[in-house]
């Protein structure tokens, strides 16, 4: 489904990614994990298109989108989170699952002017879709809350309720449950792995190793903008090139 093909990035003198190749397989949880400063949200930012590699491509089933903006990649299926959570705080809790969806709809400008059937119809779809995506993720009750007043585990939660808004068939994690109590993080486990049942596809970075381990089919490792390991879980867990990489970190 998403195949990176010997992506590298560049900064000015930094390569953040260097001859990066990856595969997500269509309902399949692939998990990317790495030191600090690795180049995992770099990698989810070119996936997304935030950021144009320097070298190397991208497909999207047979698409190259590593040209293309994000907003066209969002239109084919392609849907995020961010580290730095990214929610328009002053916003409210369902407003902002209506904006998510802003973009996809087909009405016309002058049709939302003049409230033709067409637009009337898309709205309610919208707001259906927006309940739903509530009830999923336990925010029903706080729907007209102010987004940014929200406590952080509901923010995150938010965050990947409004990237399912634009039903995509890939989603792209990164560290969702940064800030989360452990709770809330095995509860986000059984969330992914209910999203892989319905047939999604999910990239997610992690530093949660309980949480990896719980959800990925396979992991990637990176370290200093290259693959250093890839393979199951118990590959990953008991390959020597991973724990230095960790251990250097440590020391
Ligand atoms: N827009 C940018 N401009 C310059 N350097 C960047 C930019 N984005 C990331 N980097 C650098 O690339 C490296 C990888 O960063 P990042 O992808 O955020 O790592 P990770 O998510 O694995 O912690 C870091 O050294 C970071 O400072
Ligand atoms: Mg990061």
């Amino acid at each position: 489904m998403l195949e990176i093909r010997d992506v590298t990035q560049r900064f000015g003198g930094l390569t953040a990614l260097n001859r990066v190749s990856l595969n997500v397989p269509a309902g399949k949880v692939i998990g990317l994990i790495g030191p600090n400063g690795a180049g995992k949200t770099t990698l989810i930012n070119a996936i997304s298109g935030l950021a144009h590699p320097t070298e190397g491509q991208i497909y999207f089933g047979d698409r190259a989108i590593q040209r293309m903006p994000p907003h066209r990649i969002t239109q084919l299926g392609i849907s995020r989170t961010y580290q730095n959570i990214r929610l328009f705080g002053e916003m409210t809790v369902l407003e902002n699952l209506i904006v998510a969806q802003h973009g996809l709809g087909r009405s016309s400008i002058l049709g939302s002017v003049l409230t033709l059937p067409g637009f009337r119809a898309e709205q309610r779809l919208l707001q259906q879709r927006a309940g739903a995506l509530l009830t999923q993720f336990e925010l029903s009750d706080k729907a007209s809350q102010r987004a940014g007043a929200l406590p952080y585990g509901d923010q995150r939660r938010l965050e990947m309720a409004r990237a399912l808004a634009t039903r995509p068939k890939l989603l792209l994690l990164d560290e969702p449950t940064a800030g989360m109590n452990p709770i809330e993080t095995e509860a986000l486990g059984t969330e992914i792995l209910e999203l892989r049942q319905k047939g999604l596809a999910v990239l997610v970075i992690e530093h949660d190793m309980a949480l990896i381990h719980q959800v990925c089919d396979e992991i990637y490792v990176l370290n200093f903008g290259q693959i250093i390991a890839h393979g199951t879980p118990n590959q990953i867990k008991n390959n020597p090139l991973v724990i230095e990489a960790y251990l250097g970190e440590e020391g």
